[in-house]
């Protein structure tokens, strides 16, 4: 009798079921080469595999793992999740209409503010918390493509994926996702409508945050999906073999730091939902979240790792309780295994629209009673 097919775990745990042909090894190798020998007819012993720029067996593992756990038709990894955003929209052509949410990851907000002209696309933005504002924004027949995020940096707003999809396609135009906080695990946005799913892999995927590396994931091997395999060769984004490397070691252990991160930002959102000294807590878990309800549709197993505190008194206060912390560590980034506190306003600079009182935070697998007591004491200081 045949297995079912495995679930997420057990791709993760084996990367896919790897056992090195030659050797029987259980871990893939670092494949380092730039270049490799052809046979004796001529052609490339792998299939693609001729130069490193265009393919290496080292990534092409965690491609394949990624691909199945997005349900995807093909994944590629590039040099950073900025790059992987950005490889799909230097993909559209000149003329294209694009719209993004008002509220995202800033690097990319920044990326098509900055860079849009240069590539002569339009675009327009949304506010994801509104209703009828992604409609209102799609321009039918001349958007190619809608960017959402979700949950969203730093508010953990929530998109309703399959709804986005609904009105993407009815417009003719394509849905791209930036899943990095929600996970493979947690959310599957190609099951839910979307084209292309983006991920930062430097975060949850790596998990160790040492590595910077970007994913794409495709539903199908379209137009613009060739585009983006084109550019990531011609433009050159590739991941060196020893990051794919590290990433693809990362995700071994995902599911179970993924699971860990979810049960501790649950406790820690409850934990301090209602402390005199915060005016909000922003985490899609908790019931009072405006993304609640469809997170609950739409995420499985946990609402992730990232979650905000507004604190009560304005920026002076929040900046008092971020050079406070003890155990949460003063950085930038997200989804490794220790836990992040950060300002996210002196972090995006003076355009940012996040409010000056908020810390976002990461919560990574330490004890959670740690974590709780570092940051009451934290904010004894707001
Ligand atoms: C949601 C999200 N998308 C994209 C990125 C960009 O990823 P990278 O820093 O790997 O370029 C980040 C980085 O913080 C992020 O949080």
């Amino acid at each position: 009798m045949k297995n079912e097919a495995p679930k997420p775990a057990t791709i993760l745990a084996q990367a896919d079921h790897y056992i090195d042909a030659t050797t029987g090894a259980v871990t893939p190798p670092l494949i380092a080469a730039s270049t490799f020998a052809r046979d004796a007819d001529y052609a490339p012993r792998l299939p693609g595999v001729t130069y490193s720029r265009d393919g290496n067996p080292t990534y092409r593992q965690a491609e394949q793992v990624l691909a199945k756990l997005e349900g995807a038709a093909d994944a590629m990894l590039v040099a950073s999740g900025i790059a992987a955003g950005s490889t799909l929209l230097r993909s559209l052509s000149a003329g294209d209409h694009l719209v993004i949410p008002r509220v995202m990851y800033h690097g990319l907000r920044e990326w098509v503010h900055s860079f849009s002209n240069r590539w002569d696309l339009a675009f327009s933005e949304f506010d994801p918390t509104a209703p009828n504002a992604l409609e209102a924004a799609i321009r039918p027949g001349e958007t190619k493509l809608v960017w959402i995020e979700t949950p969203c940096n730093p508010t953990w707003d929530v998109t309703d994926i399959a709804a986005a999809a609904a009105l993407a396609h009815k417009a003719g135009a394509k849905l791209a996702v930036d899943s990095t906080v929600a996970t493979p695990l947690l959310t599957r946005p190609i099951e839910l409508g979307a084209d292309y799913v983006m991920h930062s892999a430097t975060k949850y995927l790596n998990g160790h945050s040492d590595v910077v590396a970007g994913a794409l994931a495709a539903a199908a091997e379209d137009e613009l999906w060739a585009k983006a395999r084109e550019s990531r060769s011609l433009d050159g984004v590739i991941l060196g073999p020893f990051e794919a490397w590290l990433v693809l070691r990362g995700m071994r252990t995902m599911h179970l730091r993924v699971q860990q991160s979810c049960a501790s930002a649950m406790h820690i959102a409850s934990h301090f939902s209602a402390h005199p000294k915060i005016e909000r807590v922003l985490y899609p878990g908790l019931a009072d979240h405006p993304g609640h309800e469809i997170a609950k549709r739409q995420m499985r197993g946990g609402y992730g790792g990232m979650m905000s505190i507004q604190v009560a008194g304005g920026r002076d206060a929040a900046l008092r309780v971020a050079k406070a912390v003890q155990l949460f560590i003063p950085a930038t980034s997200l989804g490794g295994v220790e836990s992040l506190l950060e300002h996210r306003a002196t972090v995006e600079g003076p355009d940012s629209p996040v409010p000056d009182n908020l810390l976002r935070i990461s919560v990574g697998i330490e004890d959670v009673g740690d974590l709780v007591a570092d940051l009451e004491q934290a904010l004894t200081q707001a």
